[in-house]
């Protein structure tokens, strides 16, 4: 049993949400909590420093570092000495792809999947192509949006040396099986890179369960502000060597830190950590304890609104809906008869709801779709989202006239 979801009290505390708009655009990115913002401001206001330095003010952002990768450590089940920060998904995935590359000989193969945000599949692209490697694709059920896992016993072999999957579609929302894929990978020996940018905000994770060598997360999907972490062993990152200036640390996980890490920010990613902890607070327990209720009650609660919303949208002829994976995010993706996904869009806007149209970097998996170059409108949920948000949308795209 997870604890109740207060949705009131959980929007009370999104200053964005006051101007009125239904912000169903958080899959792109989501409103910030006063408490993110205080504590950025609070970092700055306190005085920081870089990192290292013989002065408190230095001594301060040596503390929010740490305290920063912890958080990220306590989300996501991983090891603090493991959490590596980079200002994007995008970065920190061109980042680990062409370190991990350097050990890739001509023949080798790296698995990708057509399901996936195009930040988990062209850095992999890019780096096998450098490396004389061969790229193996794991496709995607057009129909139901699965990524269908008995697909993997024949793309993984000997010559694997990595696959690289969604733990969530941005457009589909679909949920695939990671930990069935992870295992058929480990059992070949390969490493498994998981994009868990979309997964992140919507469930309980676990990177273990997951059987991810490496996760991904953007913590600006998730309350926070616009920094990124790839969580891995320790042991793992120890033995890879990524391109580093010479005098900077050769320590994990600071050894894959390109530069200045971004102080203010980290105090927000501890913040927005500590939100979600408490979104639906379940007694004293550990941090990580608290996290994982209250993702299980946001998970349920994001369900029965994703409901509403899908049986809303399913009920209109002029709307065509993509994806109806067994396991998903709660994120639509649909087009409306006679209007380009744009206009959609804008019309939505025009009534306060934000929604978003294109390919949201699914490329791969739009082009199979036919949806290029346009795309489709997403409306996805978030914890902050509530009935009234859906309404307001099905109540936008019902008046749309059938051409
Ligand atoms: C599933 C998924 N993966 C990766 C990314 C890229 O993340 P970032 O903007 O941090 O590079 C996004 C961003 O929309 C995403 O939704």
């Amino acid at each position: 049993m997870s604890t109740p979801f207060d949705v009131a009290r959980v929007r009370a505390s999104y200053p964005a949400l006051l101007d009125g708009h239904a912000y169903l655009d958080g899959a792109a990115g989501t409103q910030v909590p006063y408490a993110v913002i205080d504590a950025i401001a609070a970092a700055y206001r306190a005085g920081i420093g870089n990192v290292g330095g013989a002065f408190a003010a230095s001594g301060r952002s040596d503390v929010i570092v740490a305290e920063s990768r912890q958080a990220i450590a306590d989300l996501t089940g991983g090891t603090a000495a493991g959490v590596v920060f980079g200002p994007s998904m995008t970065a920190l995935t061109y980042r680990m792809s062409s370190t991990l590359a350097r050990d890739w000989a001509p023949g080798d193969e790296v698995v990708v999947s057509r399901l996936d945000h195009d930040a988990n599949i062209r850095p992999w692209v890019q780096a096998a192509a450098r490396a004389g490697a061969v790229v193996r694709w794991a496709e995607a059920d057009l129909a139901t949006g699965e990524l269908p896992v008995a697909q993997y016993a024949d793309l993984i072999g000997p010559r694997t040396r990595l696959v690289a999957v969604t733990a969530a579609s941005n457009v589909l929302g679909t949920r695939p099986d990671v930990p069935a894929i992870a295992r058929v990978a480990h059992a070949a020996g390969a490493l498994c890179y998981v994009d868990g940018v979309h997964a992140t905000p919507h469930i309980p994770v676990d990177v273990t369960e997951f059987g991810a060598d490496f996760y991904a997360t953007s913590a600006y999907k998730w309350s926070g502000p616009h920094v990124a972490a790839v969580v891995a062993d320790p042991a793992l990152l120890e033995t890879l060597r990524p391109d580093k200036l010479r005098p900077s640390s050769d320590e994990v996980p600071g050894r894959f830190e390109r530069g200045t890490l971004p102080f203010g920010d980290l105090a927000g990613v501890t913040a927005a950590v500590e939100h979600l902890a408490a979104l639906a607070p379940g007694g004293s327990q550990t941090r990580r304890e608290r996290i994982l209720a209250s993702m299980a009650a946001v998970e349920e609660y994001e369900t029965g609104l994703f409901a509403r919303l899908l049986d809303g949208l399913a009920a209109m002829s002029h709307v065509t809906l993509y994806g109806k994976a067994a396991r998903r995010a709660p994120t639509a993706f649909f087009t409306v008869a006679g209007l380009s996904p744009r206009a959609v869009a804008s019309h939505l806007a025009s009534r306060g709801v934000n929604t978003w149209n294109g390919d949201n970097y699914a490329y791969e998996l739009c082009s199979a779709l036919g949806l290029e170059p346009q795309g489709a409108v997403r409306a996805g949920l978030v914890h902050y989202n509530d009935a009234s948000d859906v309404d307001r949308l099905l109540a936008g795209v019902a008046e749309i006239a059938r051409p």
